[in-house]
């Protein structure tokens, strides 16, 4: 599915992934831990194509084809959803309004003509009610004044319409709370096929009770340092990150 070799990629100058070597395979749950500061979140970027981020080096495959050309946009199209760390506000679209849109605009990329609307509905309807949103929440406007876990909630959504091959979870901006680890864990478990692959990238070690990842890996200083399965999760938990470092730095 996706196969990153040797990767860096800088920002503004500066060197942030200086070497990444990761193989997702269809089917796989990998989880991403590592220190603030240590390009998870840019990781995530470089792989959905944000602008701001320079690849200087190495290459990023999905499903075999070198994706370094293509426009976050392209890349989406192509199936790569990135959940927003820090998600914008439109004020004036509704939830469902913007998802139509989203989903339009991927199949136009496809060639294939707008959904029809009473297929969009059950389309809706299907995906709100397995992630339990109620129809109010659907006709609120983007984000505005959502709280964190309404957020959440969303961007599951979003996932779960999209039906993306690859989605790329960044979990480290907010205090989630117990009910909002669900959402997300519920959203990704239920979304999970043997066709596509899941990145998520988060702190907490709880929320892999609930995704519970086939590969965890440790990303430091640009690099993934160490990988393992869940139980390496746990070891973090225990342990913190001053051992790898230490591992590293010999
Ligand atoms: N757009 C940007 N402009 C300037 N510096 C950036 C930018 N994006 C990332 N960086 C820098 O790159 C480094 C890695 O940041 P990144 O957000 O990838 O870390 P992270 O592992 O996601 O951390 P956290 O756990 O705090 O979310 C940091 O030093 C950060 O300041
Ligand atoms: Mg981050």
């Amino acid at each position: 599915m996706l196969k990153i070799n040797n990767l860096h990629a800088s920002v503004e100058d500066k060197s942030i992934l200086k070497g990444i070597n990761l193989e997702i395979k269809a089917g796989e749950v990998h989880a991403i831990m590592g220190p603030n500061g240590s390009g998870k979140s840019t990781l995530a970027s470089v792989v959905a194509g944000k602008e701001e981020y320079e690849v200087t080096d190495g290459t990023i495959l999905l499903e075999g084809e070198d994706i370094e050309e293509l426009a976050a946009e392209e890349r989406a199209h192509k199936g790569i959803f990135l959940s927003f760390q820090y998600p914008v506000e439109i004020p004036g679209v509704s939830v469902t309004n913007f998802m139509k849109t989203a989903i339009n605009a991927n199949r136009k990329a496809k060639g294939l003509e707008d959904m029809p609307a009473n297929e969009m509905l059950k389309l809706i309807r299907e995906k709100s009610e397995m992630l339990e949103i109620d129809r109010k929440f659907l006709s609120r406007s983007l984000n505005e004044g959502f709280s964190g876990g309404e957020k959440k909630r969303n961007e599951i959504f979003q996932m779960a319409m999209l039906e993306p091959k690859l989605a790329i979870l960044d979990e480290t901006d907010s205090g989630l709370d117990i009910d909002a680890l669900r959402i997300v864990a519920n959203g990704v478990n239920k979304l999970k096929s043997k066709d596509n692959a899941v990145l998520v990238i988060t702190h907490y070690q709880r929320l892999l009770d609930y995704i519970v990842p086939d590969f965890v890996h440790v990303l430091y200083n640009g690099k993934i340092v160490k990988s393992g399965g869940k139980e390496l999760a746990h070891e973090l938990e225990e342990k913190g990150y001053d051992w790898i470092k230490e591992e590293v730095n010999a």
